[in-house]
């Protein structure tokens, strides 16, 4: 057992240290403005987050190709969009010394209907039922493709540098293009970038490099990693340990687990078992594994609720650093009160519309807490006691109906 708590600050290998333990797993915040654009309510809600306490502040996905979105109202950051609102964003987080990275993705065939016609992937492999309803059948991309998204990812990692924020983050999970890439079901290429892990782990591990060539040795990069994606045939344990031993010796800086996609979304506790919930964190027996492997910095997110469930996990030495998401968007003070040593829980809990039809429509976890960011983005307080139908209704009154089928976890 280590003394290692919340309140110690880490040193990653690039250099930069992070004040604290404790990291805000990102959430997608769905408010930019037209033009895909960033606008002050990031700027509202990243300084409220700031002063809350937490020492490393990641985004919620931000897509490197305005024709490939993940969800309505993304920011993206690509070649002739100038987005003006970043420098002030990433001043907000970068408040009390606190990390702010951007979260970088591209849905690759996540993209729903009323987004993309014709979504992109490794393979021309459909989201299974009755997700199909919600995502067209994706083109495999052409070799030429791959490497375009590739340079994007490299050109939004150094936009974000310019910009003043602190680090980067590949997002390599739940089901998203890096993390189909890596999937042995939905990348069945037959050239360099499918086949054994070495080939489907090249599309991340060449993301890596072109940012690292774009941003230097001292920018924290990092990735959030499946532990598995929890289907049978699918990205496995194995395969992800193959991925975060390749990745270290690369010099990533931190790797984030979690685990799960739209098809199994177990990331925000879906399906985890009773005794997993209890034991606060859904990965931690993944995560010992990794451990073992890798000396690099480990960041485990989902199901984290108390300061002794934290703090047990960092003792052991499992991960050194705590990821958390729901709690800090109904309480962004959650991180300050944590580190006050007293003993805090969290008050997520299950929501329910009352109409268990409606329950298993909706993505009650991400509609709600997307409600309750978009409340904080207003400089007003998040309300626990909103009712999860009206935030329901308030969504599709926005978004529409489509834009509303249960997709995420
Ligand atoms: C509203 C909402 C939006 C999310 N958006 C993202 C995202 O953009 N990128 C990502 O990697 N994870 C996203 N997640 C997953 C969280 O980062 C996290 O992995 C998950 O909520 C489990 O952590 P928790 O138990 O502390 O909430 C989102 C979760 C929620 C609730």
């Amino acid at each position: 057992m280590s003394e290692i708590t919340i309140s110690d600050s880490l040193t990653l290998p690039c250099g930069a240290v992070v004040k604290n333990r404790i990291g805000k797993s990102a959430m997608s915040e769905n408010m930019g403005s037209k033009g895909f654009v960033s606008n002050r309510s990031f700027q509202t809600l990243y300084e409220r987050w700031s002063d809350g306490g937490t020492g490393l502040l990641i985004t919620g996905n931000v897509m490197v190709d305005q024709r490939a979105l993940g969800e309505a109202r993304n920011v993206v950051i690509e070649k002739g969009i100038n987005d003006p609102s970043l420098k002030l964003w990433s001043e907000a987080g970068r408040k009390n010394q606190t990390h702010i990275w951007v979260q970088l993705n591209h849905p690759g065939k996540q993209s729903p209907k009323f987004l993309t016609k014709l979504p992109v992937a490794p393979s021309a492999i459909p989201l299974k039922k009755p997700l199909n309803r919600v995502f067209n059948t994706p083109r495999a991309l052409s070799d030429a493709e791959i490497i375009e998204i590739i340079t994007r990812f490299a050109y939004a990692a150094k936009v974000c540098k310019e910009n003043g924020f602190t680090g980067v983050q590949i997002h390599g999970a739940h089901g998203y293009l890096v993390s189909q890439f890596l999937s042995p079901t939905h990348n069945q290429r037959t050239d360099k970038w499918g086949g054994s892990i070495e080939n489907r782990m090249r599309f991340v591990t060449e993301i890596y490099q072109a940012i690292r060539t774009e941003v230097g040795p001292e920018f924290p990069v990092s990735i959030k990693l499946n532990s598995a994606d929890f289907q049978k045939g699918g990205f496995s344990k194995e395969d992800s340990m193959a991925v975060v031993k390749h990745l270290s010796d690369l010099g990533m800086d931190l790797i984030e687990i979690s685990g799960g996609t739209y098809e199994t979304p177990v990331m925000t506790g879906t399906n985890v078992k009773e005794s997993t919930k209890i034991r606060e964190a859904y990965f931690l027996e993944y995560c010992e594994e990794v451990r073992k492997i890798v000396k690099t910095p480990l960041m485990l997110t989902g199901g984290f609720r108390s300061s002794q469930g934290m703090n047990a996990a960092l003792a052991t030495g499992v991960c050194d650093m705590v990821g958390i998401a729901r709690s800090l968007a109904i309480n962004p003070n959650f991180s300050k009160e944590l580190l006050s040593d007293k003993d805090v829980t969290s008050l997520v809990k299950p929501l329910t519309t009352g109409y268990p039809f409606l329950d298993r429509t909706f993505p009650l976890e991400i509609v709600w807490y997307t409600d309750q960011i978009h409340l904080l983005g207003k400089g007003q307080n998040p309300n626990i006691h909103r009712s999860p139908l009206r935030s329901v209704f308030s969504m599709v009154l926005e978004l529409g109906m489509n834009a509303l089928r249960r997709v995420r976890g």
